[in-house]
């Protein structure tokens, strides 16, 4: 029985150490490293290897990020379970990316920056966290982890899902009723997988149902955003500032039209990242519940898409 690691050579070294603290009797492998193909029974990568039919007894197949928009379903055979990563580091980086996003776009800073460029001293009035309504589109683990903390700031807090939740001080909207929840943001945060609903959401006609001179978040994938709309949204002064975190394509050529303006601040993909140490103990926790016939945590619906 063993484990292929298949992603980042160095951030694989650091799963090698963890597993082999952890479980010292589970051979850990990394790609291009497989040993004996019938062996391998769990795989953890980001994009799984095209000869995946080579490795007979696979069982589960980790997705080293949150997201598993990056696999094509189609190739993957149908018994495979597919899990996602759910682990405690990932979630605070993530929720400390949308804090920042967020008090960036509720003081200004964008307007600030780019004054500093151009050598101007301008205040605007301080305004109460109360006087910012943020929305967040996608409740599952990152987003409802995300509302959590914004709570502790004062915000007034909204938040969007395919099914309806319950979470404590958000008032919470679901499937269809997209436009209510549009309507009450000053900041917008996309915390949602790319799925075919999900893709190209973050478009003209969802800018304008939000509050005239809104910030956005996008944090969740590039093809989520319709980027010639969001230029458009923030030169017509519909939108006040974006904070991208994800792009289409990654990397964001050179030359693209997003990275000069002044209202958009761009970070390579960074908001947050699964850590050795969390990640390794969720990965065997779940390989654990696998060993008892339990469901996994993370499993993915591939009906559903996430
Ligand atoms: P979850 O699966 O836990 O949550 C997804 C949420 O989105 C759920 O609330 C789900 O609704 C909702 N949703 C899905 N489809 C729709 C839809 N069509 N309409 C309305 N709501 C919908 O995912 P996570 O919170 O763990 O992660 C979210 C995404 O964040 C990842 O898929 C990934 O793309 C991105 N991500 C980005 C990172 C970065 O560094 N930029 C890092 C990690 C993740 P319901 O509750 O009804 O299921
Ligand atoms: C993820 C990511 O999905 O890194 O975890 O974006």
């Amino acid at each position: 029985m063993a484990f292929v690691y298949k992603s980042e050579p160095v951030r694989g070294a650091a799963w090698a150490r963890a597993f082999a603290e952890r479980r010292p009797d589970l051979p850990f492998l990394i790609w291009p490293e497989t040993g004996a193909p019938e062996a391998v029974r769990y795989m953890a990568v980001w994009q799984p290897p095209e000869d995946l039919a080579r490795f007979p007894n696979l069982e589960v197949l980790f997705s080293i990020g949150a997201g598993v928009d990056q696999f094509d379903m189609r190739r993957l055979p149908p018994a495979l379970k597919i899990v996602r990563m759910i682990e405690p580091g990932l979630v605070a980086g993530m929720v400390e990316y949308v804090s920042m996003s967020v008090l960036a776009l509720h003081r200004g800073l964008p307007a600030y920056l780019e004054r500093q460029r151009q050598g101007v001293w301008k205040a605007e009035r301080v305004k109460a966290a109360a006087e910012t309504r943020v929305g967040v589109m996608g409740l599952g683990v990152l987003g409802a982890a995300a509302l959590e903390r914004l709570r502790s700031f004062g915000f007034p807090l909204s938040g969007w899902s395919r099914s309806r939740r319950d979470l404590p001080g958000v008032t919470c909207f679901a499937g269809d009723e997209l436009p209510a929840f549009l309507a009450g943001c000053d900041v917008l945060v996309c915390l949602l997988p790319l799925t075919a609903e999900t893709r190209g959401i973050l478009n003209a006609k969802l800018f304008a149902a939000l509050r005239p001179g809104a910030g956005v978040v996008n944090a969740g994938r590039g093809p989520h955003l319709v980027a010639e709309d969001l230029i458009a949204a923030l030169d017509a002064g519909q939108l006040s500032a974006a904070i991208l975190d994800v792009t289409d394509p990654e990397p964001l050529p050179s030359a693209d039209p997003l990275w000069p303006h002044p209202r958009i601040w761009i970070t390579p993909h960074v908001a947050s990242t699964t850590q050795a140490d969390s990640g390794a103990d969720a990965v065997l926790a779940n390989l654990e519940r696998h060993a008892r016939g339990e469901t996994l945590i993370g499993l993915i619906d591939r009906a559903r898409g996430y």
